[in-house]
């Protein structure tokens, strides 16, 4: 995209309230009009929205995406789900992520008793424990199989090795495979100009894998796809029936390159403080590593957007420091300025916080619990 104008940059917190920092703020107004529009965009194709947590982490956005309309939710870890099943209000949940051991089975089959619980699957191996401990239990377990689109990490191969899977999955006893599975998240790495391309070539590779396992008697209802910058794509193939976005929940700096997005759709910011002043070309402030983390972004130079300064680049960042790069004559970067810094990924970002402040018209209204945070197991 062009660089954003200074005009289309909002500071979603007033200047006059006192904060300490860094702290995570979200914005009420923007996060509710990322939520409505991926759910209306999501009614509008008759495709089932069901989000993954991992952007959040925080029961209360479960919530609203649930209130929203959201037909379940997606996690990756069990520790996320058994998060929003007791305190989230989730009755439905993907668990889109391979379970593997005995430990992390015995807490499935916990779970399976508070929600309806579908788990994604690529091996035989992981399928055949499944089993073992379903038909020891009397239960039946929902699977998606997992299809590998061009991501190239999990996943069987579209077309006959995830038939293959899935009919050895079948002959499997307690185990249901209901539906196939992608996260197309290539697309988004893709060029700009290729998205869209790719998007639609996983999806349909999507509803061939399908149609091939419907051919071969298996009864698989859904097609679920995924990702924030294909969604606008890869739901929009006939015969796709889920799509599961997460980071368009409060979007981030990477989301930029697209065009489609640009800081005022980030409801999710950093607020730091300039903390030091080294050098009329230099800033310090107090966001390092352990706020931001330290995935880099396609979109923009550095660790970090900051709003309404895009040349001023947050260069380096050690643990608490992030070193500011300033283009010549930048005025608003002296000891005790605030600024807001849109994350490079915000995933990563949410789970270094434990609480998100909460801001409506400019003013701090609550604070969330990051609930889920850290839950890797
Ligand atoms: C399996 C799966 N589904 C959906 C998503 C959501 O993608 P995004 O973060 O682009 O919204 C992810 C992201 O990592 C994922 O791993």
């Amino acid at each position: 995209m062009t660089a954003p104008t200074l005009a289309t940059e909002r500071r979603i917190v007033d200047e006059g309230i006192v904060l300490d920092t860094p702290v995570m703020v979200v914005d009420e107004s923007i996060l509710h009009q990322n939520i409505a529009e991926m759910q209306s965009f999501a009614n509008s194709h008759a495709v089932a929205l069901r989000p993954h947590i991992k952007t959040h982490k925080t029961p209360q956005i479960t919530r609203l995406q649930l209130q929203a309309g959201a037909a379940g939710i997606t996690c990756a870890k069990l520790g996320e789900a058994e998060v929003m099943v007791a305190q989230g209000g989730a009755d439905d949940v993907l668990l889109a992520y391979p379970i593997v051991g005995e430990p992390k089975i015995h807490r499935l089959l916990a779970l399976m008793e508070r929600a309806h619980v579908i788990v994604a699957v690529d091996t035989r191996e992981a399928a055949a424990a499944l089993s073992e401990a379903m038909a020891a239990n009397e239960r039946v377990l929902d699977l998606y199989v997992e299809v590998n689109t061009g991501q190239n990490r999990a996943g069987a191969r579209p077309g006959d090795e995830a038939l293959a899977l899935a009919l050895d999955i079948a002959r499997m006893p307690g185990l249901n495979p209901i539906g196939v599975m992608t996260h197309e998240g290539h697309a988004g790495s893709s060029a700009p100009d290729a998205i869209e391309r790719t998007a639609l070539a996983a999806g349909r590779a999507m509803v061939e894998t399908a149609e091939a396992m419907r051919g071969a008697g298996l009864p698989i209802r859904v097609v679920s796809v995924g990702s924030t910058p294909s969604s606008p794509y890869t739901p929009t193939v006939p015969g796709v029936t889920e799509m599961r976005p997460g980071t368009y929940v409060f979007n981030d700096n990477n989301a930029f390159r697209h065009g489609r997005i640009g800081p005022d759709r980030c409801a999710a910011r950093i607020v730091a403080t300039v903390v030091s002043r080294p050098a009329p070309d230099r800033a310090i402030v107090d966001a390092g590593s352990k706020a931001l983390a330290y995935d880099p972004s396609p979109s923009h130079a550095g660790h970090g957007y900051i709003v309404g300064h895009p040349d001023a680049i947050l260069s380096r960042i050690s643990e608490e420091h992030g070193v500011v790069l300033l283009p010549e004559g930048e005025a608003e970067f002296a000891v005790g300025d605030r600024h807001e810094i849109i994350p490079n990924h915000v995933c990563p970002a949410i789970n270094l916080t434990d609480e998100l402040t909460v801001v409506r018209d400019g003013r701090p209204i609550d604070v969330w619990r990051v609930a889920a945070r850290g839950m890797v197991r």
